[in-house]
Parts: structure tokens; C-alpha cells; sequence
């Protein structure tokens, strides 16, 4: 019945927690892999934790990707947050207008009447080029931001995927893959250990901002990202995660 449901439920959340050492898992019921919309619940959850976490004067970073475009569709509140600037934790990448960090960045900045910085930039940029962008001043007070985040939300993303979509040259990824990654994060691919095998060259949060935040929250749907779920749990252990009941009995098992 409702009740031994809820109560599983919980105790499966419990049992992920502890065996992935991290802060918090709060889980949805039901199966990403059998249909898909549930990531709508998923990214549900994983907003009512942040308004429950969200101060007002809070810095808060974003990465893009369809799941964090969920999250900012079902963020849902009365309250205005006038203090709260939302940032986005990465640069640009792809072609896709709806999906981009900036997009969602408005997004979720409106539904709390918050200030919004943009990084209007390419992700993954020539050092040269690099050195020379975060000199511009609307983008150095964007970096500014980025490192005073307190809160951090972001998509966990395959490391095969993402260097897909961020268009690698074959050899790269190539190379990436062979070195055991499985994990993209900020422009770092994790290996199943939470190791670094690479790093491209990338604008936005870098690793010790991500590893000083208060709140962390890692939103993901699907079996296929427990391997790169399991690698980012290694990095940062601050994590509170959020996901789907298969996907947590896929970790139970994979670990
Ligand atoms: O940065 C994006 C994440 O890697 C996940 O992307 O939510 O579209 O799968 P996704």
C-alpha cells in the first residue's frame, strides 16, 4: 500500500545516501528509462529542495542541458527574491536556444523576481582568447559572481554525450574515452573514481568553487547516468542528489 510505498521509498533514499557518502538523495517514484516525462517529478523535487535551501541574498549558478531546462519549467513560487542574483555556471555551447544555460538562467530568474548575470561567451574557448574575454568587464563581473556562488544546480551529463555535443574533434574524444572518463562536469571529464583525466579549456565555476558552495544540488534522470552519477559523487561530496527510484536501485547495484 501508499504507506510501505513512501516508507520504501525512503528507506532506498537512506541506502543511496550512505553508500554514495553524500550530503542528501531525495528520489522520485517510478522509472526514467520506462518514461521519460517523469523527469518533469524529477526536476520538481529537485526545485521545492532549493526553495527550501534558497536565502535572500544568495548567489546561485546554473549549467544548461534539457534537464536543468525541467527544473527551471517546474520552479514554482509566490515569493520574490530581489537579493538573489542567478548566474549561469558555463559559457555557451551548441546551437540548441532552448536548452543554453542563458535561456534558462532568465527562466528561473523571472519565477524569482531575482537579478540575472549572462556570460554571453563560448564554453569552451583558445587560452588566447580566454585571457582576453575575461578582461570585458560585463564578463568579469559574471566570473565574479560565479565564484561567490552559493548555490550550485546542475545536470549531470555522460562523458561520451557531452563531448558530443560540445562537437570534439574524433581524436579527442577518443582520447577522452580511452582515459576512462565518464563523467563531463564544468568542462572536467571524471573518470568511474572521481579522478580528472581531462580538462578543456573552459570559462565559468572551476573545481575548488564547486567544492566550497553551501548547497549543491545534482539533478539527473535515467539508468545511463548512474556510471557518471557515481564519478561526480566522488568529487563532491556536498552533493545532494536527486533523481528516480531505478536509477537508485541501478547505484545500489553498481557499487
Ligand atoms: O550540462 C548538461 C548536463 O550534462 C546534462 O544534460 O540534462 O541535457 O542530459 P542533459
Amino acid at each position: 500500500d501508499t504507506m510501505n510505498y513512501v516508507t520504501g521509498l525512503s528507506k532506498l533514499q537512506d541506502k543511496v545516501k550512505e553508500k554514495l557518502g553524500v550530503k542528501k538523495v531525495l528520489l522520485v517514484p517510478g522509472s526514467f528509462d520506462k518514461n521519460e516525462s517523469i523527469l518533469y517529478d524529477i526536476a520538481k523535487c529537485g526545485a521545492d529542495y532549493f526553495l527550501q535551501v534558497l536565502k535572500p541574498e544568495d548567489v546561485v549558478s546554473i549549467t544548461g542541458g534539457s534537464t536543468m531546462l525541467e527544473f527551471s519549467k517546474a520552479l514554482k513560487t509566490d515569493k520574490k527574491y530581489n537579493n538573489v542574483t542567478v548566474v549561469p555556471a558555463r559559457g555557451s555551447m551548441g546551437k540548441i536556444v532552448e536548452t543554453q544555460t542563458s535561456n534558462i538562467v532568465s527562466i528561473i530568474s523571472k519565477k524569482l523576481s531575482s537579478h540575472y548575470k549572462l556570460l554571453n561567451i563560448p564554453d569552451e574557448l583558445s587560452e588566447e582568447a580566454k585571457n582576453s574575454l575575461i578582461q570585458e568587464p560585463e564578463i568579469k563581473s559574471t566570473l565574479e559572481h560565479i565564484e561567490k556562488t552559493d548555490i550550485l544546480v546542475f545536470g549531470i551529463g555522460r562523458a561520451d554525450e557531452m563531448a558530443r555535443r560540445r562537437k570534439l574533434s574524433d581524436d579527442q574524444v577518443e582520447e577522452i574515452i580511452s582515459k576512462g572518463a565518464v563523467c563531463e562536469a564544468f568542462g572536467y571529464y571524471f573518470n568511474k573514481d572521481g579522478e580528472i583525466v581531462y580538462k578543456l579549456n573552459t570559462v565559468g565555476i572551476d573545481l575548488n568553487t564547486v567544492n566550497n558552495v553551501r548547497e549543491t544540488i545534482a539533478v539527473f534522470g535515467g539508468t545511463t547516468k548512474v556510471e557518471a552519477c557515481i564519478a561526480i559523487s566522488k568529487v563532491d561530496k556536498n552533493i545532494v542528489l536527486v533523481t528516480d527510484e531505478e536509477s537508485a536501485c541501478k547505484i545500489l547495484e553498481s557499487i
